[in-house]
């Protein structure tokens, strides 16, 4: 045997040892999802009175493999699936309100999705007349999230659910059905006001995460919700609706400062603010480059601009649905979903600040 042939037995072997040390380093962060239908891949399915719901086909025609109609607002995977890929997941971890006694004792337990469509920042947001729950509000996702804490605690111990939520990866869609609900009901709160009581109730619900002993938090501001098919109806020349528009870029200014201010007074708070507003209206006005050829009308739905109706199996259906921006009246395709995840994982400061979510996964 000859020196080369034993070189060319080590050498894989040394690969090999070498692989299995980088996926020993790169351990995934655990992922909590909190929020909105942006986010929910199926809570609403087991809130037993809800209307918010997408667990019927078109939803679901392009899911990966089987085809079916999961809950996701979505023709395919969402904004928390694409989230999930870019750190190493298959897609986004199961809802809470799916999980039996079992889930949580799994030696690959690396997180939990509690969003839920129609939500909001408010508790009364979303919520129908009659009295029966219609979502889970963020209020009752954090509860769940504490009632998860106690159980991670019971099971391995307060000094390594400590390290477990310090390392994990929070992510907050939220505010979107705040501001739909205030713009549609003629509301008489002055608009600084309503905004003021929205950032407030935000600080909140942060400073019962980081009581709670989260501290890496992946913010999704509110998109100009404005231009979605369901609003522009709304406007004569299907335009955007300028007001409401307006009211996601305030929210996402005085969200903003709220983080800026919450990070110099708790300490080892980190976050990362996604501007959606920008990166969808960047789409709008500029679709061709993203490879989107309708920003318009919705793929999935009926009447103008597919803007009149939810998508159901009787709905209108477009066949290309990749080109297109909104899946639903209210809701990205699946192509816009990704195209977000992957800029909230890796994009510049105009689209995610102070900086982006892989940075934030570091830091
Ligand atoms: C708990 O859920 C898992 C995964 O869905 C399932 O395989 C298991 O049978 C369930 N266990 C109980 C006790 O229901
Ligand atoms: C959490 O603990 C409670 C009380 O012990 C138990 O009933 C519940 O099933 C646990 N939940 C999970 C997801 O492990
Ligand atoms: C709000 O005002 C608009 C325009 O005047 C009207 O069409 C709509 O019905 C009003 N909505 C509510 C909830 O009162
Ligand atoms: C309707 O759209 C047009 C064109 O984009 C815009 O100039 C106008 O302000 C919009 N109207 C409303 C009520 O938002
Ligand atoms: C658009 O489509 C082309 C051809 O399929 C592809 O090469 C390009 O990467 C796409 N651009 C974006 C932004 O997805």
């Amino acid at each position: 045997m000859d020196d080369n042939c034993v070189l060319s037995v080590l050498l894989p072997l040394f690969i090999a040892v070498l692989s299995l040390a980088a996926a020993a380093k790169t351990v995934l962060p655990p992922v909590f999802i909190l929020g909105d239908s942006i986010a929910d891949i199926g809570t609403n399915n087991f809130v037993p009175d809800s209307k918010a719901r997408a667990n019927f086909p078109h939803n679901g025609i392009d899911f990966p493999n089987s085809l079916r109609p999961t809950g996701r607002f979505s023709n395919g995977l969402n904004s928390a699936d694409f989230l999930a890929q870019q750190f190493g997941y298959k897609r986004s971890p199961r809802p809470f309100l799916s999980l039996n006694a079992t889930a949580l004792r799994k030696k690959k337990f690396r997180g939990i999705n509690f969003a839920s469509g129609g939500s909001g920042l408010l508790d009364s947001t979303g919520q129908s007349f009659n009295n029966q729950k219609n979502v889970v509000p963020l209020t009752e996702q954090i509860q769940q999230f504490s009632f998860v804490k106690n159980n991670l605690t019971a099971l391995m111990g307060a000094a390594a659910t400590k390290k477990f939520l310090l390392k994990s990866m929070i992510f907050i869609s939220i505010g979107s059905n705040d501001l739909f609900g205030y713009y549609h009901s003629n509301s008489s709160i002055p608009k600084e006001e309503f905004l003021s009581s929205l950032v407030l109730a935000y600080k909140n619900h942060l400073k019962t995460l980081y009581t709670l002993g989260a501290r890496k938090f992946g913010i999704i501001s509110v998109p100009p919700i404005g231009c979605c098919p369901s609003q522009r109806i709304f406007n004569d020349t299907a335009g955007c609706l300028e007001e409401l528009n307006n009211h996601a870029v305030a929210f996402h200014a005085n969200l903003d400062a709220l983080l800026c201010k919450f990070s110099t007074e708790y300490d080892g708070f980190k976050y990362s603010l996604g501007n959606s507003y920008e990166m969808i209206l960047n789409v709008v006005q500029n679709p061709l480059p993203f490879n989107f050829t309708q920003v318009e009308a919705a793929c999935c739905g009926a009447g103008k601009l597919n803007g009149e109706t939810y998508c159901t199996s009787d709905a209108n259906l477009c066949s290309n649905r990749d080109e297109y921006l909104f899946w639903d009246l209210f809701h990205p395709s699946q192509a816009a979903s990704k195209l977000a995840a992957v800029t909230l994982y890796r994009g510049g400061s105009q689209y995610v600040s102070p900086i982006n979510f892989a940075q934030l996964a570091e830091a």
